[in-house]
Parts: structure tokens; C-alpha cells; sequence
């Protein structure tokens, strides 16, 4: 949701050009699609197997759940582990709205903590305060591509007797200590849409895990709660199978074609976060000694930066320069889910959220993308350097 807020009219630098990447693999692109229309298999093709095993592998996972999108991920990881009516999950406010509405689409009330200012992931110590004898689950956000601090978010989980459903939508390919996310909890819920770190040519997600009951329970949950059994992958062979629902489940597929985009995809990821990890640090150095907060990069974590953001004074008048500028900025994701009219009724009045709420009154997120131009960013470093300059002045 939101990205490319705010496009300028004359527009210099865009936000997230995915047609880039997109030209970059384009024979290989065209092969994969090719083949998936000659064989005709749309629904639950050899190629959505292949790739959650791709993607397993990728992730340091036994399992990998291919769905419809993050937010399926999200819901059913949520309802394969069990959780729902009288359950309470214990997550944050400064996410994509979908976090806190796929707890809700799984029938548990969302109890929302504030965040560490610096990480802008989940407070721990937020967490542990949170927790009642109803809360059932942890579902912390690797907010913007930078794992949250998982180690004490695990250490309250276990002490309580928590699950943990982490929310990697936007961090594909992060890693914490030196393992992967989507691995470090009991799932882990990824997002393909289009402009994300790894991005499909519409919908998808994945939901990964080491559990075999999990996976099984929401592989029966993506297809109108079917015994997987029931639909081998093609390569096994032909199987007769009546329909037998276990449990009342969705229909929430990859389409084969996005397995098939996203195989391609996942073998060039990591040149494409190195990309984005390069950009950020041309930022890094091109803001040098400027009025503007940026994100470290802590030794131990690998941010992929799906988003850079950064905190500034005065953010709307900073973008209203920076837009006139011809550079397209953002605003992810502001306001937090607490403050939107579809979540009032969750009760968090403003104020109850401090440093969420502080963050979101700074937070500004700049164009980054594989194959953004050097001289892009620089440029764009220099435009804000300056808008920040005037705006304190005036
Ligand atoms: C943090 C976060 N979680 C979940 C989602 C939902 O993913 P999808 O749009 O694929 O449903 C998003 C999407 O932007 C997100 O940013």
C-alpha cells in the first residue's frame, strides 16, 4: 500500500521504479511466464512448488507456504497456529494497516506496544509490560527492512509461553546474527507485492516455518481447508482426490505465474539488496553532518532497506521543497494504525503511543530502488540537505 505517495508532477527522481529490474531480467522473465501459459497449469502449478522450496532454502527453513499476499500470510500463520476468539497478539501501531488486520481477519484483538526510536521495531521491554493472561502471540515487524531486536522479543516469548508471527513483509533477505528472518520464530509472513524487496508482477506471500503441522494446517487454510495431500505438485503425478475439507478455509493461492516471475527474481535477490544496501550508504555519506536522523546499520543486522527513511523537522514543509524538486518522497506508513479512522474503535486515543507517534510526525521515506542512479541520489541527498536548511531558517 501507499508506495510512490506524492508523485511530483515533473517528476525527476522516482520513488520505486520496478520496470528497471523488471527490464534487467527480461529474457529470463519472458521464458519463465512462456512456460507456465504453454502448460497451462494456472492454479497450484509445478512452479509455486518450486519456489516455496526456493524460498525455503533462501530463508534457512524446512517449510515454505505460498499464498496470495502478506496479508494472507499474516491471517493464516495467525489461524494455522491456532489462534482467534478471546486471543490476544501483542504487535505495533508504525506498520502497513494490514498487520493489525490480519489479527483481526484471524478473530484476536490486536494489543498494540510502542516502538525503540532507533530500531523503530517493537520495544521489548514494551512487549513484556503488554502481556495478560489472553495473549497468545507476538507478531513483531521488520519495520522498513531492519530485523526487530528478536533475541529479547524471543526471551519474553518463551518465558510466557508465546507464539511468534514475524511480520517480514518488507524485509525479504534481512538477517539478525547471521540468520535469516522468517526463521527466528514459529513463522515467519513474507509480502511479493510488486514494490517490494522481492517482488512478484502482482500478489503473493509466503509464510515460512520449521513446523510441519503449521505448514500443513496452512496449506489446508490457502485452499478452502483441502488436505494438501488432495494436490500433490504436478511432478508427483497424477492423483484422483474428492474433496474432503478438514476445516473451513479461504481461497488464497499464488497464482503460478507470480511462482514462476518470482523464481527468476529470488536468484538475482541478493544483488538487488546489495544494491539497496549501497544506496542507503551513498546516503548515509551524501547527509553527512546534515539535520536529518537516518538509520544505523548495526554490526550483526543486515537491513535491506525496502525503505529509507529518515526524521526530519518540519517533514510536510521538507517534502513540499523536495516535491517541487521534482523528487518523489513518502510517508510509510503515517498515520500509525491507531490514529486511522478504521482502527479507532481499538481504543489507543492519541497520545497512547508516544514514540510511535513522535516518529511519525518526522519520518520521511526516500526513493530507493535496483537502479536508482548514483547521481540520483545524490542529487536527492542535496535537494533535502538544503530544504532542511531552509525550512529551520524560515
Ligand atoms: C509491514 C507490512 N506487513 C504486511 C503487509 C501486507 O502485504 P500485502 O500488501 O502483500 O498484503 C505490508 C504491505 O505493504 C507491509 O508493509
Amino acid at each position: 500500500m501507499m508506495d510512490g505517495a506524492g508523485a511530483p508532477r515533473r517528476e525527476r527522481v522516482r520513488f520505486n521504479d520496478v520496470s528497471v529490474q523488471n527490464q534487467r531480467l527480461r529474457d529470463e522473465l519472458d521464458a519463465a511466464m512462456r512456460a507456465v501459459i504453454e502448460d497451462g497449469r494456472f492454479e497450484l502449478g509445478q512452479e509455486v512448488y518450486e519456489f516455496e522450496e526456493a524460498f525455503a532454502a533462501y530463508c534457512g527453513t524446512r517449510f515454505g507456504v505460498s499464498v496470495h499476499s502478506g496479508t494472507a500470510a499474516l491471517h493464516l500463520a495467525l489461524r494455522a497456529l491456532g489462534i482467534g476468539e478471546g486471543d490476544e497478539v501483542v504487535t505495533v501501531a508504525n506498520s502497513d494497516l494490514s498487520t493489525v488486520a490480519a489479527v483481526r481477519f484471524a478473530g484476536a484483538r490486536p494489543v498494540l506496544v510502542d516502538i525503540d526510536p532507533h530500531s523503530l521495531t517493537m520495544d521489548p521491554a514494551a512487549l513484556a509490560a503488554a502481556i495478560t493472561p489472553r495473549t497468545r502471540a507476538v507478531l513483531p515487524v521488520h519495520m522498513y527492512g531492519r530485523p526487530a531486536d528478536m533475541e529479547p522479543i524471543l526471551a519474553v516469548a518463551r518465558a510466557h509461553g508465546l507464539r511468534v508471527v514475524e511480520d517480514a513483509a518488507i524485509a525479504t533477505g534481512a538477517m539478525y546474527h547471521g540468520r535469516k528472518v522468517g526463521g527466528l520464530g514459529d513463522a515467519g509472513c513474507f509480502s511479493f507485492a510488486p514494490g517490494k524487496v522481492l517482488g512478484a508482477f502482482g500478489w503473493g506471500g509466503m509464510i515460512t516455518t520449521n513446523d510441519p503441522e503449521l505448514a500443513r494446517r496452512a496449506r489446508m487454510l490457502r485452499a478452502y481447508g483441502e488436505d494438501p495431500a488432495a494436490y500433490p505438485p504436478p511432478a508427483a503425478g497424477f492423483r484422483f482426490a474428492g474433496l474432503h475439507p478438514e476445516v473451513m478455509g479461504w481461497n488464497l493461492r499464488m497464482d503460478t505465474i507470480q511462482a514462476a516471475v518470482l523464481l527468476v527474481k529470488l536468484r538475482h535477490l541478493e544483488t538487488m539488496i546489495a544494491e539497496r544496501r549501497a544506496i542507503a550508504t551513498r546516503y548515509r555519506r551524501g547527509l553527512a553532518g546534515a539535520a536529518v536522523w537516518l538509520p544505523d546499520d548495526p554490526p550483526g543486522i543486515r537491513h535491506v532497506y525496502r525503505n529509507v527513511v529518515v526524521r526530519v523537522r518540519g517533514r510536510d514543509a521538507v517534502r513540499r521543497a523536495l516535491y517541487e524538486d521534482g523528487i518523489a518522497t513518502g510517508t510509510h506508513y503515517i498515520p500509525p494504525t491507531h490514529l486511522t479512522p478504521a482502527f479507532s474503535d481499538l481504543g489507543y486515543a492519541r497520545g497512547s503511543l508516544p514514540r510511535t507517534e513522535e516518529v511519525a510526525r518526522e519520518l520521511l521515506t526516500l526513493p530507493v530502488y535496483p537502479g536508482l542512479p548514483e547521481e540520483d541520489v545524490d542529487l536527492v541527498a542535496d535537494r533535502l540537505r538544503r530544504a532542511v536548511e531552509t525550512v529551520a531558517a524560515g
